[in-house]
């Protein structure tokens, strides 16, 4: 399961998403729900000074090692819950999330270590799949959820992101919800932004 979510994650489709935010990371950059790494070749390395990467052990950590000793990036890999973060308080200027607040199991609560690791108006960059905001696409990820969870290990089709990232203490500074339009709506939702730590 691991090394399927690391080729699904890393198909053009969704590499294009993840360009559209992980180049606007500057300053001291936590990534949560590193995986194996994939968002690495688009750090913008003049903006970032430093990056620590989150996830627990699922099996990647060595992909996401060796992702990193390939890059010039100054960049370390903590495996930890991003539930519970080992890192002090106000240490990153941006927290850098992509397609892992649908899987991560208690999300409100990362989001709050996010917030909280975070510097005074620190930045929060996400690139997610998430809950459609179609009626009748809505009503699809929800009755999918629970088997779709049970086969895809734990990720949720019907999470409302920005919902959840506003109600962790932030306010949007960009906020662009898309259908990627192949045909996938129930997993091609994508919510995609900027939010600055209030
Ligand atoms: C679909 S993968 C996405 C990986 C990567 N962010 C990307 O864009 O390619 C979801 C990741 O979230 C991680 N994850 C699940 N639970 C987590 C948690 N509690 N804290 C941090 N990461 C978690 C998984 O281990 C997995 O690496």
């Amino acid at each position: 399961m691991p090394i399927g979510v690391h080729l699904i994650c890393g198909l053009p489709v969704v590499t294009r998403q993840r360009a559209r935010v992980v180049p606007l990371a500057s300053g001291d950059v936590v990534e949560i729900g590193f995986g194996s790494g994939l968002n690495l070749p688009h750090y913008d390395r003049a903006n970032v000074r430093s990056l620590i990467g989150i996830n627990p052990d699922d099996g990647l950590p060595h992909l996401a090692r060796r992702a990193i000793a390939r890059q010039d990036l100054p960049a370390e890999l903590l495996v930890e819950s991003a539930e519970a973060m080992s890192l002090s308080s106000g240490v990153a200027d941006t927290v850098v999330v992509t397609y892992s607040l649908c899987s991560i199991p208690d999300v409100l609560s990362a989001l709050a270590e996010a917030h909280r690791i975070l510097r005074p108006h620190g930045r929060l960059l996400f690139c997610e799949h998430g809950l459609s905001p179609k009626a009748h696409i809505a009503r699809l990820q929800h009755w999918c959820n629970a088997p779709w969870r049970a086969l895809a290990a734990g990720c949720h089709l019907d999470r409302d992101t920005g919902s959840l990232i506003r109600l962790a203490g932030f306010e949007m500074e960009r906020y662009d919800i898309y259908d990627l339009g192949f045909g996938t709506r129930i997993l091609g939702t994508h919510h995609v932004g900027v939010a600055r730590k209030r």
